[in-house]
């Protein structure tokens, strides 16, 4: 079988190596890849936000399965215009993908199906938000309805700051469309956790849950960032919260999906906070985390490949997933001065000594090949992920590949893991 991965991070790197693991696939081809992609197959360096042109790479080069990393392509549509052309492809609808691409969207269905979320009210009218959010007590969270590229999600500690929020989304535009509706929600507190569940549209089946380090600096300090590092499994989940957030929030969303007339078909990342009034859902993503990938599909023993055909074949019911009982960390390598400017085209060094232990992968995010040597090229640039029989083992392998890695101005957080350590 002849796989496309459409993306360029760590997550779509690490899909790639597990797919190339499967007997079931012989080449992959990337739609545009990284530097890490291209040591494994063509890259066709051509934008994703085009759904008739990424099909069109699909169809020229008798692509058999398409498998999309991330979010903006499936919120255009691109399974849509795949299925309308036969190309086989992983992922939802661009109707069903509104459960990221509209904060609101979501947030309505949750009420509706009596799925656990913090309150919020939404508004498309500056002056109807700004009256609100002077009515209520901050902390408050403010959220853009649409894509905001990880940006949209507003913790304002105080009224003013909320104010603030509101006339960057609304009044600014500076998330442009995304923000001209928001949503004003309450604030909660508590651990964050992230679950990855497959879905045919009617049956799930959830892999390994994972946590992830949003905060750029240690102690998590500093600005939030697409994820600084991962780990898996999260002691602090027991196996009766976990099934309950499968029942009341991954399944209970598939559900109220379908319900609508919307089934849901591909992987479901359910991000929750596990709060003193029980785990309540933060977000819906309707793709693979990143970082979280890095750290669960290394657990998975068996083929990833038939998980993800079951999405489209409506057979997840029977789907069977082993895990090893094994401890996953990832640390992620950042250049310097993400999630603010940085600058890019630096070598990199250490690559091949980094991964040389069979516990340890290197997975590319922001890197590209230059002359055939691999360079930076983003602000997530490398996730080094390691395996252990334990946490200290996983975290030990993980911070030592680190060391051995060398590019100007480098930048990580020395202490991923920390909460499960504790
Ligand atoms: N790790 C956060 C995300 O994938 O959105």
């Amino acid at each position: 079988m002849k796989v496309m991965i459409v993306g360029s991070g760590g997550r779509e790197h690490t899909l790639a190596w597990k797919i190339s693991q499967s007997p079931l696939v012989g080449d992959i081809v990337f739609v545009p890849g990284n530097g890490g992609m291209e040591q494994m197959g063509e890259c066709v360096k051509a934008g994703v936000s085009d759904p008739a042109a990424v099909a069109d790479i699909a169809a020229e080069r008798g692509v058999d399965l398409t498998v999309v990393g991330p979010e903006a392509p499936l919120v255009s549509g691109i399974v849509d215009e795949f299925e309308s052309r036969n190309l086989k492809v992983f992922g939802p609808s661009g109707s069903a993908a509104r459960l990221e691409g509209s904060k609101g969207f979501a947030k309505t269905l949750f009420e509706r199906y009596g799925i656990p979320t913090g309150r919020a009210l939404q508004f498309d009218n500056y002056d109807e938000a700004k009256a609100h959010v002077l009515s209520i007590p901050a902390p408050l969270v403010v959220k853009a309805d649409g894509l905001a590229a990880g940006k949209g999600v507003i913790i304002a500690p105080d009224t003013q700051a909320a104010l603030d929020a509101l006339k960057q989304c609304m009044v600014d535009e500076v998330f442009g469309d995304a923000g001209c509706r928001v949503l004003v929600e309450e604030f909660m507190e508590g651990p964050e956790v992230s679950i990855l569940s497959l879905s045919d549209g009617k049956d799930v089946a959830h892999m390994v849950p994972s946590q992830d380090h949003k905060r750029a600096y240690d102690n998590d300090e500093g600005p939030n960032t697409g994820g600084m590092g991962a780990y898996s499994p999260v002691p602090l989940l027991d196996p009766g919260t976990e099934d309950h957030i499968h029942s009341i929030a991954m399944k209970a969303t598939v559900d109220a999906m379908a319900a609508e007339g919307i089934p849901y078909r591909g992987v479901l990342y359910g991000g929750l906070m596990l709060t003193d009034s029980g785990p309540k859902v933060l977000e819906f993503n309707v793709r693979f985390g990143d970082p979280e990938t890095q750290v669960v599909l290394p657990r998975l023993e068996s083929d990833l490949v038939p998980g993800l055909l079951a999405t489209i074949d409506g057979t997840v019911g029977s789907l069977e997933m082993e895990w090893t009982p094994d401890y996953c960390v990832c640390v992620v390598i950042a250049s310097g001065g993400y999630p603010g400017s940085y600058t890019t085209g630096f070598p990199i060094t250490g690559l091949k000594a980094a991964s040389s232990d069979p516990k340890v992968e290197v997975f590319h995010a922001g890197t590209r090949l230059e002359d055939g040597k691999v360079v930076t090229a983003g602000g997530r640039v490398l996730n080094v992920v390691a395996l252990g029989s334990d946490f200290a083992e996983a975290r030990g392998l993980a911070y030592q590949a680190v060391e051995m890695i060398s590019f100007e101005g480098m930048h990580y957080r020395t202490d991923i893991g920390h909460r499960a350590m504790a």
